[in-house]
Parts: structure tokens; C-alpha cells; sequence
């Protein structure tokens, strides 16, 4: 909690200056039973003063009660105001923070927090932290200082009615704090489900096609609705359980009222005395309330800190390794690497190849082999569990990541295309010249359907490029990929939903306009990859086959096999 109040620092000059026109405006707030209370008894009821001295002081007196009232009022409204200034501004800052981290965080610790996680940390984590600190500064100094001011100034008026007072204090304290301290886990309950609630709607948005092709519509919305009802159930438990607080503390008020006009009728109390009191109650319980309503938002935003904090603590420091050199010669190379995600089972075994400059490598497999993952480890998105991965003859792990990154250019598989134009989406915010972005365009295949959009490189992509085909976003994919002349070229499963003729001519465009770059290939089908100078077949993280097509063809049964099975569907295709 510590390190995110530590945001309110830099705004701590408004934060001082707010607390002290609340402190300001409570205590004139405190002065108005008492001004009420001398016009009563000291004025009103005093035999000695003549009918014009009256009304002077009456007015006189009234005026001090409108000034306390105006000081009070303009008084808070300042004080809010910057209250919500600090506090927007600090969770500004909070939140650009998390998302800097958030963008750091290396994919293990990614997998660690869940992507939803991460977004709920992003979005209603750092709202109740919002709303903790908001809250607190805007009642958390002036709830206390009702509720001691209003007792001391008691005192200075009546011992023994300030008595009466005094003890309804702890009641109504114990009362509030009872029902707060049992509804609190009740609204952690409804802060889970709130969770629940956001990823169901974030997977209804985003599956939103999938739904409607299955007509799996009304099962999403009865699902939600469970959803939504056990979330209304539970925000309805917290807030009757809360909605006690209040009658409770007014009962307590009320019998205490009884108790203190019958000790003021016994000791003979003044009906201003007696009326000043009856405002300190109300102005004490009120505050009391406050303070219960306080510690809910504190309890949920200091839960919410912590998760927050969580992901701002987390080791995103750049390692730099000094592990033993390789080959200089090779571009790439993998020496008895064996890596698994979760610590159990290895997900790739004993990958063992290299590649020189300009050369290719095609990687085959079935679904879930370890065709991604050996990319993942070559671009370091993981550490290899065991071996060695060398680029340039240098271990991956003894490259700043940036320029590890900078060699590659990469089309991940489901990669994304942001809502803006063809144009940013190909230069990705590297300034690339045109040359540059219209080398790439011509060479992934694009530049036809480019051509044809309304606006050409300037046509805006909606979001998630739905305004485009599969194999229209792919060959803007690749585009990205190609556009900086990267040192190695990474493809995973980009060209499968070009048809065979586009594959064909995106495979002889790459060898002719970018020979230099090294490429890697990651394909489902083997005419992509049946030219590479390396083709790895992959079968539950084993390399069950190394070598050219042709070797291939010989010695590996199952690479055959799915060459004949493609060629016999190729030819039923065609
Ligand atoms: N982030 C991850 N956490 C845990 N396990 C993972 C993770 N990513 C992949 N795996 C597991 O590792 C194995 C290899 O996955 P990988 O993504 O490399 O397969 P693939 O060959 O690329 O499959 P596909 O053809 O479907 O893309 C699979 O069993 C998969 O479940
Ligand atoms: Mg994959």
C-alpha cells in the first residue's frame, strides 16, 4: 500500500492544502450549534437585555451562523475539488505505471497473472484505489475531527449532558463497526464476481462471431444472466447488511436524546443547551457514518493496491547473461535445448539444428508439437530450461533484448492489426521510408488488394482489421514483418489462409527481394516449406525428422505421410 499512496506525493501540495480547507470547514461547521445555542438561551432567553439589544446580538449572531455556514460550505466544495484533482491525477499515474509494467513483463510472468487479471488490475483495481483515496481524503479528515471537536466543544458546554454523548459514541461505533466489519468480505465477494462479470463480457464480445455461427446467443445471455444475478444477490446481501448501520445509529441517537433531555430536565439544562446537543448527535453520527463507509473503501482499495503492487514490484530488470559463445559463422543455431512451460513436462526435448545466413528453416508439426515455442525461445519471450540458443554465435541471453529484437522480424500466429491506417499498421511506428513499406507491401502479396481499398495505404483497418479477409490481414502480417529488412525473418503459420498460387509467389518474392534475411517457417502445409535448405519435422516436442524435402521424403515416415496425404488433397482440389 505504501508504494501507491507514494503516487500522491507529487500532488502533496494540494493534497495539504484541501485537508486544511476541510479542517477549515468542519470547524466552522462545529461553531454553528454553539452560535445557535448562545442566540437561544444567552440572547432570546436573557431577561437582561432590552428588545433592540436582542435583535442586535440576534443578528449579529445570525451573521457569525451564515459565515460559519458559507465557511463550511465553499469551504468543502474547494476541498472536493482538489480532492478529486490529486486523486485523478495520482491514479493517472498509477495506471500509466501499470500499463509501462504491464508492457515489460516477459511472457512467463504474463502467464503468471492472466491476461484478465492484468486487465482488471488495469481497469476496477485501480478504481477502488481511486476511490480509496478519494474517499478518505475527502471524509477521512473531517469525519474525526466532527466527532472529537464536536465532543470536546461539548464538554466546554455541559459535563454531564457531554457525558451522554460520550457514551452513545462507542454504541453507535461498535454498532457500525460490527455490520462494516461483516459486510466487507461480502464486498470483496461482489468484487470478485464483478471479475467474473467483465470476462464473461470480454469473451461474449470478443467470441461474439463463433456465438452467433453455433446460435449458442441465447445460452451466452442465460450464462450472463446467472452471471449478473449472483452479482445483484451479493451487492444486495453487502448493502442490506449496510443499510442497517443507519437506522441502528439513529436509534441509538434517539434513545440517547430521551436520556439527555431527562438528564437536562434533572439538572435543569436550558432548551438551547439542550437543542445545541441535539445537533452534536446528529453531527457525530453523521460523521460516524462516513467513517464507516471509509473503512469499506479501504479494505477494497488497499486488496486492490496490493494486486496492483504486485505487478509494479515484479522483476521486469533486464538480465544480461555471460554464457559461453558459439559458432560466429552460424546464424543461427540450437544446441541440446530442452524447455517446458510449466516446470513439469518438457514441451520441446533435445532440439538440436543451425542455419547460416540467408538460409531457411521450415518447421512442420502437428497442433501443439512445439513449432511456436521453438520461435518463442529463439526471440527469448522464455528461457531455455536446458542447452543453449545462439544467433550470431552469441547466446541469446547475453543480448540486451532490444537488440536481440531488433534482428527479427516477426509475423506471429492470430498476430493483431490496430485500428489505423494500412500504412501505420506496415511501419509500426519505426518510420520506415516508403520505399521501405512499398517493397514489403509488393513482396507479401498485398499490394493488389492494397491497391483496391478505398484510399489505398491510407484505408483505416477497423479494429482487429475486421474489415479485412484472413488472408488479407495475413499478407499486411507479413508486410510488417518484411518492411524493416530484418536480419531473420520469423513466419509462424502466416501463409495459411493464402491459397496455394499466393503462397507460391510470396515464397519466390521473399527469396529474390529478401535473400540476405535468414527465415524461419512455421507451416501446417509442406509447399511452404518444402523448399527450405532446413525442414525440422516436430511430434510432441521430439524432432522426429531433420533435413531437406527430398531427404525427407526417404527418411521419415510421417513427414511422407503428410506429404502424400497434402499432394492426394491437393490434386482432389484442384
Ligand atoms: N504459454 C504457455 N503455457 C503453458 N503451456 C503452453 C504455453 N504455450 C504453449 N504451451 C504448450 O506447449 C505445447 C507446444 O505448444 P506450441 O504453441 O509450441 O505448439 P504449436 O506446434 O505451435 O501448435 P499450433 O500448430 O497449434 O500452433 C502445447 O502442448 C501447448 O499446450
Ligand atoms: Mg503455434
Amino acid at each position: 500500500m505504501t508504494k501507491t499512496l507514494g503516487y500522491l506525493k507529487p500532488y502533496g501540495g494540494t493534497v495539504v492544502l484541501g485537508l486544511a480547507l476541510k479542517f477549515v470547514g468542519a470547524v466552522a461547521e462545529l461553531f454553528l450549534p454553539l452560535l445557535l445555542e448562545w442566540i437561544i438561551d444567552d440572547v432570546a432567553a436573557n431577561p437582561l437585555l432590552s428588545d433592540s439589544d436582542k435583535l442586535k446580538w440576534t443578528l449579529v449572531l445570525g451573521g457569525l451562523m451564515l459565515v460559519c455556514a458559507v465557511l463550511a460550505l465553499v469551504g468543502n466544495i474547494i476541498a472536493n475539488r482538489l480532492t478529486v484533482k490529486s486523486s485523478g491525477r495520482m491514479t493517472h499515474d498509477l495506471r500509466y505505471d501499470l500499463f509501462r509494467k504491464t508492457c515489460y513483463l516477459d511472457s512467463k510472468q504474463v502467464d503468471g497473472f492472466g491476461v484478465p487479471s492484468l486487465i482488471s488490475r488495469l481497469t476496477s483495481d485501480s478504481y477502488y484505489v481511486n476511490q480509496m483515496v478519494a474517499r478518505t481524503l475527502r471524509l477521512g479528515v473531517r469525519a474525526p475531527i466532527l466527532i472529537t471537536g464536536g465532543l470536546i466543544l461539548a464538554f466546554t458546554q455541559d459535563v454531564i449532558l457531554a457525558c451522554v454523548l460520550l457514551a452513545c459514541v462507542p454504541l453507535v461505533g461498535i454498532t457500525i463497526f460490527l455490520i462494516t466489519k461483516r459486510s466487507i468480505p461480502i464486498y470483496f465477494e461482489v468484487q470478485r464476481k464483478q471479475d467474473v462479470m467483465v470476462r464473461r463480457t470480454q469473451e461474449n464480445v470478443t467470441g461474439v462471431r463463433v456465438i452467433k455461427a453455433l446460435s449458442k446467443s441465447e445460452y451466452e445471455v442465460e450464462k450472463f444472466e446467472d452471471v449478473t444475478r449472483d452479482l445483484a444477490a451479493t451487492e444486495f446481501k453487502a448493502n442490506k447488511l449496510m443499510s442497517l448501520s443507519n437506522p441502528l445509529a439513529t436509534l441509538i441517537l434517539n434513545l440517547g436524546l430521551v436520556v439527555l433531555i431527562v438528564v437536562g430536565a434533572v439538572c435543569g439544562n436550558t432548551p438551547g443547551t439542550v437543542l445545541a446537543f441535539l445537533q452534536f448527535f446528529v453531527i457525530i453520527l453523521n460523521a460516524m457514518i462516513a467513517l464507516s463507509k471509509i473503512f469499506v473503501v479501504i479494505s477494497r482499495g488497499s486488496a486492490s493496491a496490493s494486486r496492483i503492487e504486485s505487478v509494479l514490484e515484479a522483476d521486469t530488470e533486464e538480465k544480461v547473461g555471460n554464457f559461453p559463445d558459439g559458432d560466429a559463422s552460424k546464424k543461427i543455431e540450437f544446441r541440446g535445448v530442452s524447455f517446458s512451460y510449466n516446470g513439469v513436462e518438457n514441451n520441446l526435448r533435445n532440439l538440436n539444428f543451425s542455419l547460416y545466413s540467408g538460409q531457411t528453416l521450415g518447421i512442420i508439426g502437428a497442433t501443439g508439437s512445439g513449432k511456436s515455442t521453438v520461435i518463442n525461445l529463439l526471440m527469448r519471450f522464455y528461457d531455455v530450461g536446458e542447452g543453449q540458443i545462439f544467433v550470431d554465435g552469441k547466446d541469446v541471453r547475453n543480448y540486451p533484448i532490444a537488440e536481440l529484437r531488433r534482428k527479427f522480424g516477426v509475423a506471429f500466429q492470430n498476430d493483431f492489426l490496430m485500428a489505423a491506417s494500412v500504412k501505420e499498421n506496415v511501419d509500426y511506428g519505426r518510420n520506415l521510408s516508403e520505399e521501405q513499406i512499398n517493397k514489403a507491401v509488393d513482396c507479401a502479396q498485398a499490394r493488389e488488394f492494397v491497391d483496391g481499398l478505398d484510399g489505398g495505404l491510407e484505408f483505416d483497418l477497423a479494429q482487429k482489421a475486421n474489415n479485412l479477409s484472413g488472408g488479407q490481414k495475413q499478407r499486411l502480417l507479413i508486410a510488417r514483418a518484411l518492411a524493416a529488412s530484418p536480419e531473420i525473418l520469423i513466419l509462424d503459420d502466416s501463409s495459411s489462409a493464402l491459397d496455394y498460387a499466393t503462397d507460391a509467389a510470396l515464397r519466390k518474392a521473399l527469396a529474390r527481394e529478401y535473400a540476405s534475411s535468414t527465415k524461419v517457417i512455421v507451416a501446417q502445409r509442406i509447399s511452404s516449406v518444402r523448399h527450405a535448405d532446413l525442414i525440422l519435422v516436430l511430434d510432441d516436442g521430439d524432432v522426429i525428422g531433420a533435413g531437406k524435402h527430398e531427404d525427407l521424403i526417404d527418411s521419415c515416415a510421417e513427414y511422407a505421410l503428410i506429404y502424400s496425404t497434402q499432394m492426394g488433397a491437393e490434386r482432389e482440389g484442384a
